[in-house]
């Protein structure tokens, strides 16, 4: 068996075309551009292309966008007083503080001060119970860009066994708790693995759905594999000049029967997903329910 492939790259595309045509129909009932600000503390190299990523695709749906670049010895009160601006700015509808953020700050300070209607990361404590009680405000967007690959792909979640590998705040955790949720693409029973897991490559293999997002490159090997198994690799490691996934895609591909590439899988989902939450994040703060 060689797995389909999961294109990540055209489903982004086809996700990114529905959210600029609901944005065109947004601004001409309401007047109102949605508005992206990020914010991007220091100088690393990969986050500086994740946030010119967001820009660009920020550009494609027709949104508004703002970029703050502070310097890496910037200060939590100083950061704060940054997002406490963007807080109060009508103008501006989804604030994204890119992580990770230099040791000086607390993360979850910055995190918690974020307005919840412009949490479009879908971080704050208010934004994560509205998940877990199955009300969801935002969904996170890397999570809620691996279902829609699913359901694009017709992959069948319903009643499946889903493996995640990884229990971050950003993935795994929240991975769990929107395919177990009951709804479309979803109602899957969820085993999440972590570096603690016992007996992990026994659990992994009886998974009918694997989410690898462990951080490690080729940690998922073809000998966890179930035959006929769809494999989501969450991973972006860099190996030398080369960035690989945390699966072992070479031989991963000849035992699933479907898998994302890395790069071109996961990770223009997780932007377009973030263009979505910006959506509704205007949509929240202009009066209207969000859709
Ligand atoms: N750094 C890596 N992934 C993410 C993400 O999804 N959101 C933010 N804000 N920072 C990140």
């Amino acid at each position: 068996m060689t797995a389909q492939l999961i294109d990540g790259k055209a489903i982004a595309a086809k996700t990114r075309l529905r959210v600029a045509a609901e944005t065109a129909e947004f601004i001409a009932a309401t007047g109102v551009v949605p508005q992206l600000a990020t914010v991007l503390v220091g100088e690393d190299p990969a986050s500086a292309v994740y946030v010119r990523n967001k820009h660009v695709a920020c550009e494609k749906v027709g949104f508004r966008n703002q970029q703050h670049t502070l310097p890496a010895t910037t200060s939590q009160a100083e950061l704060l007083e940054l997002v406490s601006r963007l807080n109060g700015d009508p103008a501006v509808h989804g604030i994204l503080v890119q992580l990770p953020l230099p040791e000086q700050i607390d993360e979850q300070v910055i995190l918690d001060s974020v307005h919840p209607l412009k949490d479009v990361d879908a971080f704050h404590p208010e934004n994560v119970g509205l998940i877990v009680q199955g009300r969801p405000r935002f969904l996170p967007c890397t999570p809620a860009g691996v279902q829609v690959l699913l359901r694009e792909s017709g992959v069948e979640v319903d009643g499946a066994h889903v493996v995640v590998i990884g229990r971050s705040e950003i993935v795994g955790k929240p991975m769990g708790m929107i395919l177990v949720q009951k709804g479309e693409t979803a109602n899957a029973t969820v085993t999440i693995c972590h570096s603690r897991t016992r007996h992990l490559p026994s659990i992994v293999r009886t998974a009918d759905i694997i989410v690898a997002a462990i951080g490690r490159p080729n940690f998922v090997t073809a000998d966890m594999v179930k035959l006929g198994a769809v494999v989501i690799d969450v991973g972006i490691n860099r190996v030398g000049d080369r960035l690989v996934g945390d699966v072992d895609f070479d031989d991963v591909r000849e035992v699933a029967s479907a898998i994302t590439p890395v790069p071109g899988g996961v990770g223009p989902m997780t932007i377009a997903m973030l263009m979505q939450n910006t959506l509704t994040a205007a949509r929240l703060q202009t009066g209207g329910a969000a859709k």
